[in-house]
């Protein structure tokens, strides 16, 4: 986003979003420097995250002229949850260091937009604290390196109610991220994993934390072992080739989700919403797609729907709106990205969310 943004904002603050954007230059005013750039950075020299933006932006839509389409309908099923707009909360680790309510305000914020919010394993509360708000919760498992714990985790999520398990497959380790390591960033003592709370995490490196609780040599065995310990609805998040995502779900998945994990992990990677097309024709209707890594409006959601997925998860927009206003900020964010894919559904000729899947593109060089 940052490459672009001078061509397109009036000058900050702003009272009110008109887009992201306006959200982004908010928190950049709002955040200490090492916390923005661990929340807005990426691996390597951010190609990756730079061309999940500009290749969304290529995504051209040919709308249905004479389609009647005002007051398009949002609401739509996300995996097995009824949800107002086919937009999730990407699992993000520590919310608390975008503002102190951390997960909390983002909970009760996504629950007031009917969006589900996806619990970390990485998290500041506990998975009954978030559950206990009371909105649609899943719950992101990063594969551990003491199975019993993973065992416990998956149970808790279980236990508490969340409806989804989404299994991260794209952190063996963690990608390498220069601003973190220029920064030597560290996660403040007070900001402590509430999940794994024999991990001292509070004044560790994440870089160095997550060798420690994630689990490095997670396979397809540790996968199969996962999908038959519980019921849940199992979803694969971090998935770019058609060939896993084919064999995920013949391993029983329900659910894939492609992303490059917002370019964090491997920078030249392709920008994930070039591998969403092979993946939804692999995937082939046996289970839902979703799609994250570069959604910045109601526009790029739409796009999304149009190649194929079901619906997205929104991540670093999630926490510059927590950063700058807290809860209401984020609740601003969603009612701004509803705004915007209303907008964009009815220009577009678009009744509702299955037609809306059924828009075709094109794609553009700017
Ligand atoms: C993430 N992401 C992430 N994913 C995950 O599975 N577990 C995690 O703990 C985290 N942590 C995390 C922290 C921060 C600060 C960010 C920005 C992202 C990745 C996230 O779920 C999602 O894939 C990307 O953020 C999507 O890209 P955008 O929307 O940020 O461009």
């Amino acid at each position: 986003m940052a490459a672009d943004l001078n061509q397109t904002t009036s000058d900050p603050p702003f009272d009110v979003w008109h887009s992201v954007e306006d959200a982004y230059w908010s928190a950049f005013r709002t955040l200490p420097k090492d916390r923005w750039d661990f929340i807005t950075g990426a691996a390597g020299h951010e190609h990756t995250a730079r061309a999940n933006e500009h290749a969304l932006a290529e995504i051209a839509l040919l709308p249905r002229t004479l389609a009647g389409a005002a007051d398009p309908d949002t609401s739509t099923t996300l995996l097995c949850s009824d949800t107002a707009l086919p937009v999730a909360v990407a699992p993000m680790a520590y919310h608390q260091l975008a503002h102190p309510d951390g997960e909390l305000a983002t909970a009760r914020a996504a629950k007031a937009a009917g969006v589900p919010f996806t619990v970390p394993t990485l998290s500041g509360h506990t998975v009954e604290e978030l559950a206990a708000v009371g909105g649609e919760c899943w719950f992101q498992l990063y594969p551990q390196p003491d199975k019993g714990i993973e065992a416990e985790l998956i149970a808790r999520a279980e236990a508490a109610g969340c409806t989804a398990l989404m299994v991260t497959v794209d952190v063996p380790i963690m990608g390498r991220r220069l601003r973190d390591l220029r920064n030597d960033f560290r996660l403040p003592p007070e900001i402590t994993n509430a999940h794994l709370p024999g991990e001292d995490t509070g004044g560790s490196a994440p870089t160095s934390h997550t060798t420690d609780v994630v689990d490095a040599r997670f396979d397809w065995v540790g996968l199969g072992t996962i999908r038959d310990r519980t019921a849940l609805p199992l979803v694969i998040k971090g998935v770019l080739s058609a060939v896993d995502a084919d064999r995920a779900v013949s391993l029983g998945v329900d659910g894939v989700i492609v992303s490059n994990h917002g370019g964090r992990q491997l920078d030249g990677v392709p920008p994930a919403v070039a591998a969403l097309p092979a993946v939804v024709d692999a995937v082939d209707g046996r289970v839902p797609v979703l799609f994250d890594s570069g959604i910045r409006s109601g526009i790029d959601i739409l796009r999304a729907l149009a190649l194929g997925a079901q619906g997205v998860l929104v991540g670093r927009p999630v926490l510059w709106a927590l950063a700058a206003r807290g809860e209401p900020g984020v609740a601003e964010l969603f009612s701004l990205l509803r705004t915007e894919l209303a907008s964009a559904m009815t220009i577009a000729g678009c009744r509702d969310i299955p037609t809306a899947r059924s828009l075709r593109t094109t794609r553009t060089r700017r």
